[in-house]
This record gives structure tokens, C-alpha cells and sequence, in this order.
């Protein structure tokens, strides 16, 4: 994110619960089936009580911060977030209630760039970047342009004019979308509607000119660049704001949830939800996913303090605090024991955390202003007086 100039947006947890509805759209999944949402009580009889939601997702949240604090302000906006989302949904492998999101938006007024096909291909470049150097091998990137409102429409009309005859056959749910928002059918997960679905027109036969140049635009760059990617015009997402350029990044190992991120451009995002036009692009990994297709050799980093204090008898905890302070405010990492330990205890404290040194502060070590540190690996006792103690641990662990 650093390297792209990203940076950190911390939004709340839980919003008010017509955000998400006006954002991510009544008809979605998402907001029909899967928020936890509950009715917030007044602090007062005067006080109306508000609905609430859990966020089930992170993009509408940074479009309302982008409106309430006027972010337009500083023109090209690019912002990350790290953090849990929750949807109500059958949990199984790589399907959670509470997951986590590694996601990022980049929005700003249309002449500060936020428009340009140039903000995709940065942010599929960045993805594809990200997995390559995570060793995550085999990952597909999904493409396809959903259009602009003007497109969608065309398209909606045609849907239902070929959903009119076949709905009947269908599931509830596309019998229901078909009347009330066509596109969502393209949702539906149960196998014997698959064939109806395969048989219906497709987005990227109602795209106009300017959709169509964006989105070959796209594509020109990412070929430029070395980006491999497959055009696939049945994905539509599962959120309503997408227009134009949306995408996944599917991986073969993760099973039946095979994407590990998704995301696209919302141009009309930020004025449905009363701000002004703020086109934007964003994606979120599934943190969770992401971890699971890592190859299984991946190093746990495993963290071990650089120096373990021993503090050895009676009124030795305050001398062991200050060494710490010092040897911390040198930026070495510092474990400390008790004054009740035994000095055999401490040793096997330090061996079980892995620290590096033991440090033994007792009575005279403290009276002469030296002390013993002793390499854990190779059992050698070396004594440093005070002042030298940071200097002398760095230089032994080559900082
Ligand atoms: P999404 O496709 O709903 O998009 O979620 C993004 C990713 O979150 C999915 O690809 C998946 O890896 C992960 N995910 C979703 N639900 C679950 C779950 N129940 N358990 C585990 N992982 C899950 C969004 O959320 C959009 N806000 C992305 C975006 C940002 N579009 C534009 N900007």
C-alpha cells in the first residue's frame, strides 16, 4: 500500500443501517439475507431510537467518511482499511460470519483522476503484485465492465423480456429478482437454475462507446504491464453500486469460495448516498482466503525477545525495570522476569519464549555497575558493564 501511496482509513464498525441499504442495494444479498442489524434504543423516552448495522462490508463506510469530511478537499483520495466485516451467512470453509477484509478505495473528484482507466489497472497491477510476492501461485483475475447506469438499464429490460417465460421454473429468489432487479439473478448459487442463466444475454452486449473505450483502455495497460487477466461477462457481483470495470481474483485451491478478493469501480456511489459525483475503484481481499491459499511452507514468523532479564532476589524488580527502559529505549526487545524466580526458572522462561540473552540482575551485578549476559544458543557468558549493555547486545545481534 505504501509503495502505491495508500494510506490507513479506520471506519466504524457499525453504521447506521440505511447505508448500507441505499449503498450495497435493498435487492442484494447482502442486505436482505445477511446484516446484522438491530434496533438501537433511544437514551431518552424523547430520543427515537435508530437502526443499526454490523458492517457487512467497508466501502460504503469510507464513501460516507469521504462525504461527511469533505474529503474532495485533497483531491485524489487513496485509503486502505484492515479490519472485520459481518454477514449472516451458512458458515464453511472460507465462509465466515465475522471475516476479515484487507481492502482500499481510491475516490476524488473526477479532475483529480478518479475516472481514469489508468486508477483500475494500478489497482489490478497492485493485487496481482501482491499476490506474486505472497508465492500465491495460479490465481485467475476475472474481468468484465458492468456499465454505466444507462447500459444497465438496457440491459435490466432485456433480462426480464428473457426471464418473463423461464422464471416460473426458476428458484423464489430469481422469481422474485426478475421483477425487481434483473441483474442479481446472475447471483444465484442453485444448480438447476444454471442453464436459464447461461442461456441470457450478457452486460457486454449493452455496453455504449465510453463504457466500451474504459474498459478496452483497461485492458491495454494490464496487457502492457504484464498483467494476465480472463474476460468473464457473467460476473456481476454481488453489490448493486458496481459501474463499468469490476473484477475477482479466483484461486483453484479455495473450493467452492474460490475468490479471494473482488471489487470495481462505483462511479454513482457517493451521489446515491447524497454527496457529490466522486467516481471511485476499490477491491477487498478476504483476509481469511488469502491466508488459506498461501502455500502450507510459508515461515510462521516466529517473534523472540532479544534479552531476557533475570532479576535474581529480593528489591532486584526495580533495577530489572530500569535496565529494561534503557535497554527498550535503545529499540531492543525485552522480556522481564520476577524477583521470586529461581535463576533456574528464569533461564527456562527465556529458553521457552527463545530470547537470545539472559541478562542476570542481582545484587552485585547492580553494586559494580556490571553484568552478565549469557548467550542462550552457545551457553558463553560475557560480562559488559552497564553503560555498554545496548551497545554491546546490538553489535551481537547485528543491528
Ligand atoms: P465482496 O466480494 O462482497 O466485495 O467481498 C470481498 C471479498 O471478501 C470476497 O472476495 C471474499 O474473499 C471475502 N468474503 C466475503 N464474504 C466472506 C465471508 N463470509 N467469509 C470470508 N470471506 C468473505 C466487497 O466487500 C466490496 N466492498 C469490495 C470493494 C471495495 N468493491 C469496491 N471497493
Amino acid at each position: 500500500m505504501r509503495a502505491y501511496n495508500f494510506q490507513e482509513i479506520r471506519t466504524p464498525i457499525f453504521e447506521s443501517t440505511e447505508l448500507f441499504a441505499r449503498g450495497v442495494g435493498e435487492e442484494t444479498d447482502i442486505v436482505s439475507k445477511e446484516m446484522y442489524t438491530w434496533e438501537d434504543r433511544g437514551r431518552a423516552e424523547s430520543d427515537k431510537g435508530q437502526s443499526l448495522t454490523l458492517r457487512p462490508e467497508n466501502t460504503a463506510g469510507v464513501v460516507r467518511a469521504y462525504i461527511e469530511h469533505k474529503l474532495w478537499d485533497r483531491g485524489l483520495n487513496k485509503l486502505y482499511y484492515i479490519g472485520p466485516q459481518f454477514r449472516r451467512e451458512r458458515p464453511q470453509k472460507g465462509r465466515y460470519r465475522q471475516f476479515y477484509q484487507i481492502g482500499a478505495e481510491a475516490i476524488g473528484p473526477s479532475t483529480a483522476g478518479s475516472e481514469s482507466p489508468a486508477r483500475d489497472a494500478e489497482i489490478l497491477e497492485m493485487l496481482a503484485t501482491l499476490l506474486d510476492r505472497l508465492g500465491i501461485k495460479n490465481w485467475t483475475l476475472q474481468l468484465n465492465s458492468v456499465g454505466c447506469p444507462a447500459d444497465r438499464a438496457r440491459f435490466n429490460e432485456a433480462l426480464k423480456a428473457a426471464l418473463a417465460p423461464v422464471a416460473a421454473q426458476m428458484c423464489v429468489d430469481c422469481q422474485r429478482r426478475a421483477v425487481t432487479n434483473p441483474l442479481r439473478v446472475f447471483d444465484c448459487k442453485v444448480p438447476e437454475d444454471q442453464p436459464n442463466i447461461e442461456k441470457l444475454p450478457r452486460i457486454s452486449q449493452f455496453l455504449d462507446e465510453g463504457c466500451r473505450k474504459h474498459f478496452e483502455e483497461v485492458q491495454s495497460i494490464l496487457t502492457s504491464v504484464g498483467v494476465a487477466f480472463t474476460l468473464n461477462d457473467r460476473l456481476v457481483r454481488g453489490l448493486d453500486y458496481y459501474t463499468r470495470t469490476a473484477f475477482e481474483f479466483t484461486h483453484g485451491a479455495l473450493g467452492a469460495q474460490n475468490a479471494i478478493l473482488g471489487g470495481g469501480r462505483y462511479d454513482g456511489l457517493s451521489e446515491a448516498l447524497g454527496g457529490p459525483a466522486a467516481p471511485g475503484i476499490g477491491f477487498a481481499i478476504g483476509e481469511d482466503r488469502l491466508v488459506m491459499s498461501l502455500a502450507e511452507s510459508a515461515p510462521v514468523p516466529v517473534l523472540r525477545p532479544d534479552v531476557y532479564i533475570a532479576p535474581l532476589g529480593g528489591g532486584m524488580n526495580r533495577e530489572a525495570a530500569r535496565l529494561a527502559r534503557e535497554l527498550r529505549a535503545e529499540n531492543l526487545v525485552v522480556e522481564l522476569g520476577d524477583e521470586t524466580f529461581r535463576l533456574k526458572k528464569s533461564f527456562d522462561a527465556a529458553g521457552k519464549l527463545g530470547a537470545q540473552y539472559v541478562l542476570i540482575a542481582g545484587e552485585n551485578e547492580v553494586k559494580s555497575d556490571i553484568f552478565t549476559l549469557k548467550n542462550q544458543q552457545t551457553g558463553e557468558q560475557t560480562s559488559v558493564e552497564r553503560a555498554n549493555l545496548a551497545a554491546w547486545l546490538k553489535k551481537a545481534l547485528n543491528r
